[in-house]
């Protein structure tokens, strides 16, 4: 049996990054991942990055790649009707945009420093189960190529995803679970094809649906579809989307699109489950094990990331200085930034999808979208949370302690 002070169980972008800060504050950590480092590196999924991410990397000294190679988006596109509009996101956030990297970009940076650090990574190693949880010595239950391992740990943290199998360790009557399901999910399609811009997303509200453009790179567009959940996604063929996004792109009007061979499509639900509370004794959850996010305003890697930086310290301090305030009231903390993130990804969701047979949602819609292309308050807000810059702001700053202007003076 090995032993290490912090044992990770997953390497998506909660994992790597976690490992990285923990070794930053001379923790030691090892990273246990269920498939190979080939998969791991190709996965193609998130590509929409917030700053704080971009902090992260810094911190971690692997920032390098995503500032040369990356795409800074300083603004994004709104098109409703025959109407388009520009959104200046970072004029209205004091310089904050948003950054588009491929995750299995930022995946290769990460490992990339988990092998400089000397970090301990086992792939191929899928968790079978955590025992002990709630005593100082939590056991991890591995089989590695196929043979049984296991790790003792002073802390464990599940990395794991949303199908977590860190996250069943905690009894059922410990854990609730708040979910709330859209009755529409997204197809999303990334093409062989040069985006048309790459220098900003283009979100369509359209009567059909809704449509996004996007990209990973110079040569892969990313493109989204708004499907009823009583589609079967499988049913549309390549000339169905492709028609489906020449009409909400309104491509007749003499707008482009360019179109390519579809080399990855997926339905992606739009769906929230967050899990409270992220502790239970010597457990602690982050990333997609911890909350999934609907796609809208792509929070979820940005929180998985987020969680992180919130945890690593708090570790070191329980780890090294059995200072338990940080991991006390991680999850307090963590989850403050979670609803936060699912109200945005609400309101936008709200603004641009179609909700057929609700008129009464349709005159909502119309109000919220005029006021984001027409009140530079509404929109200044708007551009906060879609850039994550309260998540910034906060991670460096106590929030609502005495000296914050709404601070709460006392209790009724
Ligand atoms: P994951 O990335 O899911 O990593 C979990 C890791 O744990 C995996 O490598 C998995 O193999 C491993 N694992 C699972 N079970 C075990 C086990 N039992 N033992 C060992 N290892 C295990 N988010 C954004 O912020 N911006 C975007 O633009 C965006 N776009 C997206 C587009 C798509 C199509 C999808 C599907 C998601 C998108 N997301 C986006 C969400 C984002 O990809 C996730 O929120 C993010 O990957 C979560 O990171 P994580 O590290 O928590 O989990
Ligand atoms: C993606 C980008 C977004 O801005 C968004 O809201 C959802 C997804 C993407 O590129 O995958």
């Amino acid at each position: 049996m090995s032993r290490t002070q912090v044992g990770i169980i997953g390497a998506g972008p909660a994992g790597l990054m976690l490992g990285l800060l923990l070794a930053r504050e001379g923790v030691d950590s090892v990273v246990l991942e269920a498939r190979d480092r080939p998969y791991v590196e190709s996965r193609v999924r998130a590509g929409h990055i917030e700053e704080g991410v971009v902090e992260a990397l810094a911190e971690v000294g692997e920032d390098t790649r995503l500032r040369q190679e990356g795409f800074f988006q300083s603004s994004f596109e709104v098109r409703a009707g025959d109407e388009r509009h520009r959104v200046p996101v970072a004029q209205l956030t004091g310089g904050v945009g948003t950054w588009m990297y491929s995750q299995k970009e930022l995946l290769k940076d990460l490992l990339g420093g988990i092998d400089k650090a000397g970090i301990p990574i086992l792939f191929e190693a899928p968790v079978i189960g955590v025992d002990g949880v709630a005593t100082p010595r939590p056991l991890i239950r591995y089989a590695h190529k196929r043979r049984p391992g296991r790790l003792s740990c002073d802390v464990v943290v599940g990395c794991d995803g949303s199908y977590s199998v860190a996250r069943s360790a905690i009894p059922a009557a410990n854990l609730r679970f708040f979910s709330h399901c859209y009755p529409f999910s997204w197809l999303g399609i990334l093409a062989d094809a040069p985006p048309v811009t790459t220098d900003e997303l283009i979100y369509v509200h359209h009567p059909s649906g809704f449509a996004l453009h996007s990209f990973r790179s110079q040569s892969l567009t990313r493109l989204y579809l708004q499907t009823w959940s009583s589609e079967d996604p499988e049913q549309w063929c390549e000339e169905d989307i492709w028609r489906e996004l020449r009409r909400r792109f309104r491509v007749h009007s003499g707008w482009p699109l360019n179109e390519g061979k579809i080399v990855q499509r997926a339905e992606v639900k739009l769906r929230t489950l967050v899990v409270s509370p992220l502790r239970y004794g010597n457990l602690f959850l982050a990333g997609d094990a911890a909350h999934v996010v609907p796609p809208t305003a792509a929070k979820g890697l940005n929180l998985a990331v987020a969680d992180v930086r919130m945890l690593a310290p708090a570790l070191a301090d329980y780890v090294h200085r059995a200072d338990p305030s940080g991991v006390d009231s991680y999850s307090e903390r963590a989850l403050r930034e979670v609803w936060d993130a699912v109200a945005f990804s609400m309101e936008m969701t709200s603004v641009f999808h179609a909700f057929p047979k609700d008129r009464f949602q349709a005159g909502l819609q119309e109000a919220r979208l005029r006021r984001l292309c027409s009140s530079p308050p509404y929109a200044r807000t708007f551009c906060e949370m879609y850039a994550g810059l309260s998540r910034v702001r906060r991670q460096s700053s106590s929030y609502l302690q005495d000296s914050h202007p709404l601070a709460v003076k006392g209790r009724v």
